[in-house]
């Protein structure tokens, strides 16, 4: 008994040294949606558009697709490009404003260039400060896990056009 109490220990002491630690890593990035500057500018694409009978004001059942640059500021035009979003947005709300994202920073400069990190979750307009999971990564973020934080910094409701800042903590290999 001792013996087996002893190997037991023993195995998950090795356990505890072999694991890696965890780093924390946090991040703040603006995102900008562009819709103006005609078709080479724009980062946002709608592919579907709201069925007859959604609500006008949700279009709900919309598809968009983004290219969205991230940058280190809140300035698109004089701030560095870290990276870009990619992937979809769904407005999936039909009595509110609430968007299903899915998209992937991916990072093109700066330390984490090359690595990415994945967030997919509901970002509900109305709120002033939204959250969603990021639910993986690559490269310098594999196995992340965490959250990132939305503020709209700026809307321009006459394009469409928005910058929103992220604040994104992640726990990583
Ligand atoms: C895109 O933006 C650049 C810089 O603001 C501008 O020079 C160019 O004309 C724009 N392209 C289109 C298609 O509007
Ligand atoms: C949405 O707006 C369009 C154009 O104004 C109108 O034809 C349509 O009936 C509206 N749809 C609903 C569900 O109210
Ligand atoms: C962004 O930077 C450009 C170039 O430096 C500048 O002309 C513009 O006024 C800035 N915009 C804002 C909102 O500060
Ligand atoms: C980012 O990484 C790519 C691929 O390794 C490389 O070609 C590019 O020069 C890097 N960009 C910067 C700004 O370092």
């Amino acid at each position: 008994m001792a013996s087996r109490l002893s190997m037991l220990l023993l195995i998950l002491a090795a356990a505890a040294t072999t694991a890696p630690a965890q780093k924390e890593t946090r991040l703040r990035l603006y995102w900008h949606d562009v819709w103006s500057g005609g078709a080479n500018n724009a980062t946002v694409a709608q592919v579907v558009r709201p069925p007859a009978t959604s609500p006008n004001a949700t279009s709900f059942g919309s598809v968009y697709v983004i290219d969205d640059p991230l940058t280190e500021g809140p300035n698109l035009t004089s701030s560095r490009l870290l990276g870009r979003a990619q992937g979809v947005y769904i407005s999936a709300g039909k009595d509110s404003l609430s968007l299903l994202m899915a998209m992937s920073f991916v990072f093109v400069d700066g330390e984490y260039n090359g690595s990415s990190i994945t967030i997919v979750g509901p970002n509900q307009a109305d709120r002033r400060v939204r959250e969603m999971p990021v639910v993986g990564g690559t490269g310098a973020f594999r196995f992340a896990r965490g959250y990132c934080q939305l503020r709209t910094h700026w809307f321009d409701a006459s394009t469409g056009d928005a910058t929103v800042e992220y604040t994104v903590h992640i726990r990583h290999d």
